[in-house]
């Protein structure tokens, strides 16, 4: 069992306040003494929502033992270099697999991506879920 965080997540009116970091480095270690297998860090700065400050996903990693996944606006780049730089154990992707289904063989290849439409996000139907090429 694992957990998602989203420590500056501001969905349904949700805001950053005094403390925040605290909290989360907080219930992160008690996650942590717990053995829970993984924290999976969000971080929708890429969407519009306040970045997440260095020192939080640090002191996140710092205390937490087990697995960390990091997300939010990676590319096969920087996905490269936070794991390198040891800032987590795995990078999560999220909207490039809308739009490629063959996301982690086309990163391997080097092949280049398919843009995903916004305009069909959270939105029902098969439109951008469904009839996105499949290669
Ligand atoms: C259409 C859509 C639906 C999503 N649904 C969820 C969800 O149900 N739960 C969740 O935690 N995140 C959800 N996300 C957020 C993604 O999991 C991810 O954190 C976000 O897209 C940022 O990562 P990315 O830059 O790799 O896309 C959704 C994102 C999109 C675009």
């Amino acid at each position: 069992m694992g957990i998602r965080l989203s420590p500056y997540g501001v969905f349904n009116g949700i805001a950053p306040y005094d403390g925040l970091e605290d909290d989360y480095v907080l219930l992160a270690s008690h996650l942590s003494a717990l053995g829970l297998a993984y924290i999976h860090i969000v971080d929708h700065s890429s969407m519009g929502a306040p970045p997440l400050s260095p020192t939080i996903k640090q002191a996140i990693r710092r205390c937490f033992k087990q697995a960390l996944i990091l997300s939010g606006g990676y590319d096969l780049a920087r996905a490269e270099h936070d794991l390198e730089a040891g800032f987590g154990d795995l990078v999560a992707f999220g909207r490039p697999f809308i739009a490629n289904a063959k996301l982690v063989e086309k990163l391997q290849t080097g092949k280049s991506l398919r843009e995903p439409d916004p305009a069909t996000f959270y939105t029902p139907g098969e439109p951008g879920y469904l009839d996105y090429p499949v290669d």
